[in-house]
């Protein structure tokens, strides 16, 4: 790692995370003040249960923007209604969605970050309880607002309720709505859109032979089990401005050989930045119970370190997320080649001035601090 001492005596930038990038889009770039990403976050607080976000989302996100990171990443909205985890989900299915984001990517925009959405459908794994104390396990039942969910297959992996198999017109109609939703999103006046192909949510669903056992064009080889994703990427960038940020977020591996493996995903990835993704975060499981690492510091860092490394001689943008939680940390990791950005999640959720507070803690200089000027005589 780079002395920041020495490096800040002579003049030199003192820490890669705090550089600005400028990631490639097809119209000379887009520049992010710095590398420190907030990871999607659900927050499970749309009270009337309409997709629409509130004040909670609009002061949650506004002060991580505030707290100096570069890029914030609204939580997983859903494309259509069936796609929420949660009855408490976001959306951007329709026009009052379109106008409540728009209020937040002002203040997002007004705070010096970048702003983008993650959009999802759960599949599988929608109609469940909100991760929230004060709320069940498990499936919310039909009597209780719930509603049956579709997948790749039918499937009892998750131990949620009864669902269904897609038809291949169904499908047709999900791309669709991942599309209008990506227009909405571009409306809205979001930078960056990140497709959640995570989790064991509905695009992992396909991707992953756990779940996907179909016969059709949609199921089996690599080829069939990816067509989903790359018709949802298509279709996303056909309406997506050139000069916006397109990222997709995978689980890297299902921990499994008989899963979706890491070896699939870095050649995924290959094909998607030729389709024009640009972004690439790598998260890890969601299908079957965890199998991977023990959950500590960095856990999931080798797997962006593979796809990086599958994407070398591309301007592809691959971060690493997981169990990252210090300025130090997090330096390390973009020092060492591992990957291009950091992004954080639960270490945001305790200090949403996490990025300024990593700054200070690389010596990054009083005045460079990305944190919103009112915040300017906080002391650590
Ligand atoms: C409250 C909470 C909500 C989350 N919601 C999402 C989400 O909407 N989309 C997603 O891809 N991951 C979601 N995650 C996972 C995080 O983005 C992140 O990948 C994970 O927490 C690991 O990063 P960390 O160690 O920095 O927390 C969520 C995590 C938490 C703690």
């Amino acid at each position: 790692m780079r002395n920041t001492r020495v490096a800040s005596a002579v003049g030199l930038h003192v820490s890669i995370l705090f550089e600005p990038v400028t990631l490639s889009t097809n119209n000379g770039g887009f520049t992010l003040r710095n590398r420190a990403v907030v990871a999607p976050m659900c927050q499970y607080s749309v009270d009337a249960e309409d997709g629409v976000p509130t004040d909670w989302h609009l002061s949650h996100l506004g002060a991580l923007a505030a707290g100096g990171f570069g890029l914030v990443i609204a939580e997983a909205s859903a494309v259509n209604p069936a796609g929420r985890i949660s009855p408490r989900d976001t959306g951007l299915w329709n026009e009052d969605q379109q106008e409540a984001w728009s209020r937040i990517v002002d203040l997002v925009h007004a705070n010096g970050a970048a702003a983008g959405l993650q959009l999802a459908h759960a599949g599988a794994k929608a109609s469940t309880w909100p991760m929230l104390p004060d709320f069940g396990d498990g499936s919310v039942p039909l009597a209780d607002g719930g509603w049956t969910t579709v997948s790749a297959s039918v499937t009892d992996i998750f131990g949620y309720a009864e669902n269904r198999e897609l038809s291949a017109e169904e499908i047709d109609g999900i791309v669709q709505d991942w599309a209008d939703a990506a227009r909405r999103a571009d409306s809205a006046g979001f930078d960056m859109i990140q497709i959640h192909a995570a989790h064991g949510y509905l695009l992992h669903q396909f991707l992953s032979p756990l779940v996907n056992r179909r016969t059709d064009e949609y199921g089996g080889s690599y080829e069939n089990r990816t067509r989903l994703v790359k018709e949802v990427v298509a279709a996303v960038r056909e309406v997506w401005p050139a000069e916006k940020v397109l990222g997709i977020r995978f689980s890297g591996t299902d921990w499994v050989d008989d899963g979706w493996t890491l070896r699939e995903t870095v050649q995924l990835s290959r094909e998607l930045r030729e389709m024009g993704v640009i972004t690439f975060d790598l998260s890890s499981s969601g299908i079957g119970p965890y199998r991977g690492p023990r959950t500590g510091p960095g856990y999931q860092t080798p797997l962006a370190a593979a796809v990086k490394e599958g994407l070398e001689g591309t301007d592809a943008f691959v971060t690493a997320v997981g169990g990252v939680t210090t300025g130090v940390q997090a330096e390390h990791i973009l020092a060492t080649g591992q990957a291009d950005g950091v992004a954080i999640a639960r270490a945001a959720l305790v200090n949403p001035h996490w990025a300024a507070v990593a700054a200070s803690e690389l010596e990054v200089p009083r005045m460079e601090n990305p944190r919103a000027q009112q915040l300017w005589r906080g002391r650590w």
